[in-house]
């Protein structure tokens, strides 16, 4: 195929700047992931607006990777702790099972097209965490580092997912990929690393001690956001809902009124709290907290992502 120059030209320079991971992320690379949103580029420590990043990422490399299959993992690594300039890291997307394209797309971006191999779950995997975007809150530090790596998963074994699933599930904040990599024997299996910054505008706020049941939001129908824990794991707290600063995230869905969303929430949280009381056996979740949105709108905030 023949490219107009201009093309041509546009296409070089688009290449020169994408990915690698942060200085100081392990496990490290230096290839480059290519992460775009709806065509605007989020590479190479690029601040980038919020707006555009709600919904997962569109992500390849520029060459064909020879592996069979892949994982993804987005984690923030600037989740502010109470006592900054402490940070800790959070688990933002965990998607397994990922094969590239044969073909490169080209994506039309707004530093000009890139053509990219693209990652596709054409098998349709459940994500062991779901995307859900950057949300940094009004506390140190304003700007965070939300990092893709891509790891090659060819033959991975069964046991193997279930490792990474399990600490993905269990330890959200303070995720490690390096010890969670080698503990499934995947390290030095990293062939990608992207970050992008996403920046609160500030001014830094105290954490809140809001405690307003005022209810904005609405009904978390993903499981990333309502994991029980099993009688051989940690017990884990229900999050039925917060105050305004999820709104706009995907884990909840917006109801019709503020009434009818209340009365979802006191349904969910009875039922939940009578599936505890139910006994039952084995590895029925046990639910040790049962919450509803002000309770929840500090802890939230305190935490951050
Ligand atoms: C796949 O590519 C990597 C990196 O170029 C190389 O180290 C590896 O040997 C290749 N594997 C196969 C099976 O070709
Ligand atoms: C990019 O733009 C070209 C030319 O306008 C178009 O043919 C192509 O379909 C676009 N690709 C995408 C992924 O939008
Ligand atoms: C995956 O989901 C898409 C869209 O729902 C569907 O068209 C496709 O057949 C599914 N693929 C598999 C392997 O289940
Ligand atoms: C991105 O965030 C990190 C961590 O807060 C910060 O050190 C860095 O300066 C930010 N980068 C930009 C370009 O704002
Ligand atoms: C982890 O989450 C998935 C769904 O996201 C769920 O199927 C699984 O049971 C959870 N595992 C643990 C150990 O909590
Ligand atoms: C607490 O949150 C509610 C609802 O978001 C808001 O209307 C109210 O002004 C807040 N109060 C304080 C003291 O920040
Ligand atoms: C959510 O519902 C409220 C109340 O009906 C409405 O004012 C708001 O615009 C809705 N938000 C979205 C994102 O749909």
């Amino acid at each position: 195929m023949i490219l107009p120059a201009y093309l041509a030209v546009l296409v070089t320079t688009a290449t020169v700047a994408m990915g690698k991971t942060p200085e100081g992320f392990k496990p490290a690379t230096n290839a480059d992931l290519i992460v775009d949103y709806s065509g605007i580029p989020a590479l190479n420590g690029a601040v980038v607006s919020r707006s555009p990043t709600g919904n997962e990422p569109r992500i390849g490399t520029a060459s064909r990777l020879n592996g069979s299959s892949y994982a993804v993992m987005m984690i923030d690594i600037d989740i502010p702790t109470n006592s900054p300039p402490q940070t800790n890291t959070l688990i933002h997307w965990l998607q397994t099972g990922l094969t590239q394209a044969t073909t490169a797309t080209t994506l039309n971006t707004t530093s000009g097209p890139v053509r990219v191999f693209l990652m596709e779950n054409r098998a349709n995997t459940t994500a062991i965490t779901p995307y859900f975007g950057p949300n940094p809150p009004a506390r140190i530090p304003l700007s965070h580092r939300y990092t893709q790596i891509l790891v090659d998963t060819t033959s991975i074994t069964t046991q193997a997912i279930e490792i990474i699933r399990t600490a993905a599930n269990t330890t959200r904040i303070g995720f490690n990929a390096e010890i969670v990599l080698s503990q499934a024997n995947l390290a030095g299996r990293v062939v990608a690393g992207n970050f992008y910054n996403v920046t609160n505008p500030g001014p830094v706020q105290s954490v809140a001690t809001n405690t307003s049941t005022t209810i904005t939001s609405g009904v978390a129908t993903n499981t990333a956001a309502f994991e029980p824990g099993t009688s051989t794991g940690r017990p884990a707290t229900a999050i039925i809902a917060t105050g305004s600063t999820f709104k706009e995230d995907k884990p909840f869905k917006n109801l019709s009124s503020t009434d009818e969303t209340k009365k979802a929430l006191h349904e969910c949280a009875h039922s939940i709290k009578s599936a505890n009381s139910n006994g039952g056996g084995g590895r029925r979740p046990q639910w040790s907290q049962v919450k509803l949105a002000g309770e929840l709108g500090q802890e939230y905030s305190s935490v951050g992502k």
